[in-house]
Protein backbone atom coordinates (compact mmCIF):
# COMPACT_ATOMS: atom_id res chain seq x y z
CA UNK A 1 0.00 0.00 0.00
CA UNK A 2 1.19 3.27 -0.65
CA UNK A 3 1.64 6.27 1.72
CA UNK A 4 -1.80 8.24 -0.11
CA UNK A 5 -3.70 4.87 0.22
CA UNK A 6 -2.84 4.89 3.96
CA UNK A 7 -3.97 8.60 4.31
CA UNK A 8 -7.32 8.18 2.48
CA UNK A 9 -7.85 5.25 4.39
CA UNK A 10 -7.73 7.31 8.32
CA UNK A 11 -9.25 10.24 6.49
CA UNK A 12 -12.45 8.20 5.66
CA UNK A 13 -13.14 8.21 9.05
CA UNK A 14 -14.66 11.79 8.84
CA UNK A 15 -15.02 12.05 5.35
CA UNK A 16 -18.30 11.41 3.14
CA UNK A 17 -20.29 12.79 0.07
CA UNK A 18 -20.77 16.47 0.52
CA UNK A 19 -18.57 17.00 2.99
CA UNK A 20 -16.30 19.91 2.87
CA UNK A 21 -12.61 19.92 3.35
CA UNK A 22 -9.94 22.44 4.09
CA UNK A 23 -6.91 20.52 2.74
CA UNK A 24 -3.11 21.74 3.93
CA UNK A 25 0.01 21.29 1.81
CA UNK A 26 -1.96 19.85 -0.91
CA UNK A 27 1.16 19.55 -2.91
CA UNK A 28 0.35 18.79 -6.66
CA UNK A 29 -3.15 17.29 -5.33
CA UNK A 30 -2.31 13.64 -5.67
CA UNK A 31 -4.41 12.82 -1.91
CA UNK A 32 -6.42 15.79 -2.89
CA UNK A 33 -8.52 14.27 -6.07
CA UNK A 34 -8.76 11.31 -3.77
CA UNK A 35 -10.75 13.38 -1.70
CA UNK A 36 -12.40 15.09 -4.18
CA UNK A 37 -13.50 11.60 -4.85
CA UNK A 38 -15.32 11.13 -2.10
CA UNK A 39 -16.46 14.16 -1.16
CA UNK A 40 -18.71 14.21 -4.90
CA UNK A 41 -20.01 16.72 -6.36
CA UNK A 42 -22.18 18.06 -3.10
CA UNK A 43 -19.02 18.11 -1.18
CA UNK A 44 -15.87 20.87 -1.72
CA UNK A 45 -12.25 20.59 -1.21
CA UNK A 46 -10.13 23.75 -0.75
CA UNK A 47 -6.38 22.79 -1.66
CA UNK A 48 -3.95 25.25 -0.13
CA UNK A 49 0.02 25.13 -1.32
CA UNK A 50 2.18 27.81 -0.71
CA UNK A 51 4.62 26.26 -3.54
CA UNK A 52 3.77 27.89 -7.19
CA UNK A 53 5.71 24.92 -8.95
CA UNK A 54 3.41 21.97 -7.01
CA UNK A 55 1.14 25.14 -7.28
CA UNK A 56 0.89 24.49 -11.17
CA UNK A 57 -0.50 21.33 -11.38
CA UNK A 58 -2.77 21.41 -8.35
CA UNK A 59 -4.50 24.06 -10.31
CA UNK A 60 -3.92 21.89 -13.61
CA UNK A 61 -5.78 18.82 -12.00
CA UNK A 62 -8.61 21.50 -10.44
CA UNK A 63 -9.67 22.14 -13.90
CA UNK A 64 -10.76 19.41 -14.37
CA UNK A 65 -12.21 18.28 -11.20
CA UNK A 66 -14.69 21.54 -10.39
CA UNK A 67 -15.15 20.75 -6.33
CA UNK A 68 -11.39 21.29 -5.60
CA UNK A 69 -11.07 24.78 -5.17
CA UNK A 70 -7.00 25.70 -5.34
CA UNK A 71 -5.37 28.41 -3.66
CA UNK A 72 -1.78 29.10 -4.06
CA UNK A 73 -1.11 31.07 -0.52
CA UNK A 74 0.89 30.07 2.55
CA UNK A 75 -1.57 28.32 5.40
CA UNK A 76 -0.28 30.59 7.64
CA UNK A 77 -1.31 33.46 6.56
CA UNK A 78 -5.26 32.20 6.42
CA UNK A 79 -7.36 35.47 6.42
CA UNK A 80 -4.96 36.25 2.89
CA UNK A 81 -7.63 33.34 1.72
CA UNK A 82 -10.47 33.72 4.03
CA UNK A 83 -12.46 35.52 1.16
CA UNK A 84 -12.33 32.00 -1.02
CA UNK A 85 -12.92 29.52 1.91
CA UNK A 86 -16.39 28.81 3.47
CA UNK A 87 -17.18 26.67 7.20
CA UNK A 88 -15.50 23.01 6.65
CA UNK A 89 -16.50 20.04 8.43
CA UNK A 90 -12.99 18.72 7.94
CA UNK A 91 -9.33 20.14 7.82
CA UNK A 92 -6.46 17.71 6.49
CA UNK A 93 -3.12 19.23 7.62
CA UNK A 94 0.27 17.79 5.89
CA UNK A 95 2.63 20.69 6.06
CA UNK A 96 5.30 19.16 7.42
CA UNK A 97 6.32 22.09 9.54
CA UNK A 98 7.91 22.33 12.63
CA UNK A 99 5.02 24.74 13.45
CA UNK A 100 2.16 22.59 11.85
CA UNK A 101 -0.34 22.21 15.44
CA UNK A 102 0.25 26.14 15.05
CA UNK A 103 -0.84 26.40 11.81
CA UNK A 104 -3.57 24.06 11.84
CA UNK A 105 -5.30 25.66 15.07
CA UNK A 106 -4.99 29.44 13.39
CA UNK A 107 -6.59 27.72 10.36
CA UNK A 108 -9.34 26.14 12.32
CA UNK A 109 -9.75 29.10 14.43
CA UNK A 110 -11.30 30.74 10.64
CA UNK A 111 -12.46 28.21 9.18
CA UNK A 112 -13.22 24.51 11.25
CA UNK A 113 -16.88 24.19 12.79
CA UNK A 114 -17.62 23.72 15.99
CA UNK A 115 -17.74 19.74 16.46
CA UNK A 116 -15.95 19.42 12.98
CA UNK A 117 -13.11 16.92 12.81
CA UNK A 118 -9.66 17.07 11.84
CA UNK A 119 -6.93 15.06 10.18
CA UNK A 120 -2.71 16.08 10.81
CA UNK A 121 -0.38 13.87 9.48
CA UNK A 122 3.01 14.07 11.64
CA UNK A 123 6.24 13.52 10.26
CA UNK A 124 8.54 13.11 13.48
CA UNK A 125 11.35 14.21 11.11
CA UNK A 126 9.84 17.44 10.11
CA UNK A 127 9.66 18.44 13.84
CA UNK A 128 12.68 17.01 15.95
CA UNK A 129 15.24 14.75 14.89
CA UNK A 130 17.02 14.24 18.46
CA UNK A 131 13.82 12.91 20.27
CA UNK A 132 12.36 9.41 19.29
CA UNK A 133 9.21 9.61 17.12
CA UNK A 134 6.91 8.66 20.51
CA UNK A 135 7.73 11.35 21.81
CA UNK A 136 7.36 14.33 19.00
CA UNK A 137 3.88 12.48 18.42
CA UNK A 138 2.95 13.30 21.83
CA UNK A 139 4.23 16.56 22.33
CA UNK A 140 1.89 17.38 19.29
CA UNK A 141 -0.86 15.55 20.49
CA UNK A 142 -0.43 18.23 23.36
CA UNK A 143 -0.24 20.73 21.57
CA UNK A 144 -3.48 20.35 19.86
CA UNK A 145 -4.93 19.42 22.98
CA UNK A 146 -4.08 23.68 24.17
CA UNK A 147 -5.93 24.54 20.95
CA UNK A 148 -9.49 23.03 22.13
CA UNK A 149 -8.52 19.86 19.69
CA UNK A 150 -9.44 16.54 21.09
CA UNK A 151 -7.57 13.51 19.75
CA UNK A 152 -9.31 10.35 19.30
CA UNK A 153 -6.94 8.33 17.50
CA UNK A 154 -3.49 8.35 16.59
CA UNK A 155 -2.82 6.08 13.84
CA UNK A 156 1.01 5.38 12.60
CA UNK A 157 1.75 4.66 8.98
CA UNK A 158 3.70 1.63 9.40
CA UNK A 159 5.37 -0.26 7.66
CA UNK A 160 4.27 2.06 5.11
CA UNK A 161 5.93 4.88 6.65
CA UNK A 162 8.63 5.26 9.19
CA UNK A 163 8.19 7.44 12.26
CA UNK A 164 5.33 8.75 10.64
CA UNK A 165 1.31 9.44 12.46
CA UNK A 166 -1.72 10.58 11.20
CA UNK A 167 -4.05 12.20 14.65
CA UNK A 168 -7.90 12.17 14.00
CA UNK A 169 -9.97 13.79 16.27
CA UNK A 170 -13.08 16.77 17.30
CA UNK A 171 -12.24 20.41 17.82
CA UNK A 172 -14.91 22.33 20.48
CA UNK A 173 -16.81 19.36 20.57
CA UNK A 174 -19.99 20.14 22.24
CA UNK A 175 -19.86 19.17 26.32
CA UNK A 176 -21.59 16.04 27.02
CA UNK A 177 -24.58 16.58 29.48
CA UNK A 178 -24.90 13.50 32.21
C1 LIG B 1 4.45 16.44 2.81
S1 LIG B 1 4.07 17.48 1.50
C2 LIG B 1 2.36 17.15 1.20
C3 LIG B 1 2.13 16.01 0.28
C4 LIG B 1 0.67 15.86 -0.10
N1 LIG B 1 -0.16 15.78 1.07
C5 LIG B 1 0.46 14.61 -0.95
O1 LIG B 1 0.81 13.53 -0.47
O2 LIG B 1 -0.03 14.73 -2.07
C6 LIG B 1 3.97 19.05 2.29
C7 LIG B 1 3.48 20.14 1.35
O3 LIG B 1 3.14 21.25 2.15
C8 LIG B 1 3.54 22.43 1.49
N2 LIG B 1 3.68 23.47 2.53
C9 LIG B 1 4.62 23.52 3.52
N3 LIG B 1 4.43 24.60 4.28
C10 LIG B 1 3.34 25.25 3.78
C11 LIG B 1 2.65 26.44 4.14
N4 LIG B 1 3.05 27.19 5.18
N5 LIG B 1 1.58 26.80 3.40
C12 LIG B 1 1.17 26.05 2.35
N6 LIG B 1 1.79 24.92 1.94
C13 LIG B 1 2.86 24.52 2.64
C14 LIG B 1 4.85 22.03 0.81
O4 LIG B 1 5.17 22.89 -0.26
C15 LIG B 1 4.54 20.61 0.37
O5 LIG B 1 3.99 20.60 -0.93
Amino acid sequence: MLYFDAVVLVMHKPMAPGTRVLYLGAASGTIVSHFSDIVGPTGVVYAVEFSHRSGRDLVNMAKKRTNVIPIIEDARHPARYGMLVGTVDVIFSDVAQPDQARILALNASYFLKNGGHFVISIKANCIGSTVPAEAVFASEVKKLQAEQFKPAELVTLEPFERDHACVVGGYRMPKKID
